[in-house]
């Protein structure tokens, strides 16, 4: 199948000079911030410590992430988004790192960097052998422990576009966006080396996303059990924290119910 990446800046350049926010209108922003809101809220998801949004487009995700008190990174492949991006950072006065680049190729940042990677909706524009490119990029980039957060449109909602043996939509023959089936992008996801450990289905009239929490299990897992005594409310499941294997240091992170989930 034919991709072209580097055909989103072009849609920047127009978004731009049209004066829109960035790649979303306003309202998709909002709900996009507010599904965050939610994802972040659990114990097991750092709340600070340094997070990469992949796909960041215009920043107005990393941005807002920033603000909450990340030390953000922000990759997209559109030159004119980062340009956008770092504008916005100015604007608000915080300090992101954003840089051109494409998720297929994040060899600037080294093993285990990131607390937190974020799918900037970007999953959705990988096509084929691509996303386990992706989503093993991913994997390398976050620390054991670490929480890798996906926001990806999936389902039935937009058959009508999509081309049925694929499930990819094509703007003539260069597949632009793949929407699969939720059960086949958690596959991926577990294929890649990912423990899920939790999934969500979100739906309305127009679209339907799949937001996922994963984390990378390392070698500095360990079991702690029961866990009922730590997060009220959970039966039959157990909780572990990560320690650094050189330093001993237990992480603040614990991750309740992995197994079970
Ligand atoms: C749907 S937009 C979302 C942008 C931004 N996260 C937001 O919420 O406003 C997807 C973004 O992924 C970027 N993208 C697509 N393919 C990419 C690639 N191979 N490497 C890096 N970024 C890519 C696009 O340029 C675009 O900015």
């Amino acid at each position: 199948m034919k991709t072209c990446y580097e055909m989103h800046d072009r849609r920047y350049k127009m978004l731009k000079d049209e004066g829109q926010p960035g790649w979303d209108p306003c309202e998709v922003c909002e709900k996009f911030r507010g599904c965050l809101e939610e994802t972040l809220k659990p114990e097991y998801v750092p709340k600070r410590g340094r997070l990469l949004e992949l796909g960041c487009g215009a920043g107005n995700i990393t941005v807002w992430l920033a603000e909450k008190g990340y030390e953000a990174y922000g990759v997209d492949i559109a030159p004119t988004a980062i340009e956008w991006a770092m504008q916005r950072a100015q604007k608000h006065g915080v300090s992101v790192d954003f840089r051109v680049g494409s998720v297929l190729d994040l060899h600037d940042f080294p093993d285990g960097y990131f607390d937190v990677v974020l799918d900037g909706h970007c999953l959705h524009c990988i096509i084929g052998d691509d996303r386990p490119v992706f989503l093993k990029n991913a994997l390398r980039i976050l620390r054991p422990g670490g929480a890798f957060l996906v926001n990806t449109m999936c389902g039935e909602t937009m058959a009508a576009q999509c081309d049925p043996a694929s499930r990819c939509i094509f703007v003539d023959d260069i597949a632009v966006r793949y929407i699969g089936l939720p059960e086949s992008i958690l596959e991926e996801i577990r294929a890649a080396g990912f423990e899920i450990v939790s999934s969500n289905v979100v739906s309305d009239e127009e679209s339907q996303d799949l937001l996922v929490t994963a984390t990378r299990i390392g070698k500095a897992w360990r079991a702690i059990s029961p866990a009922s005594h730590i997060v009220s409310g959970l039966n039959q499941s157990w909780a572990g924290a990560f320690s650094d294997d050189e330093t001993g240091l237990e992480s603040e992170m614990l991750w309740a119910g992995l197994i079970g989930f």
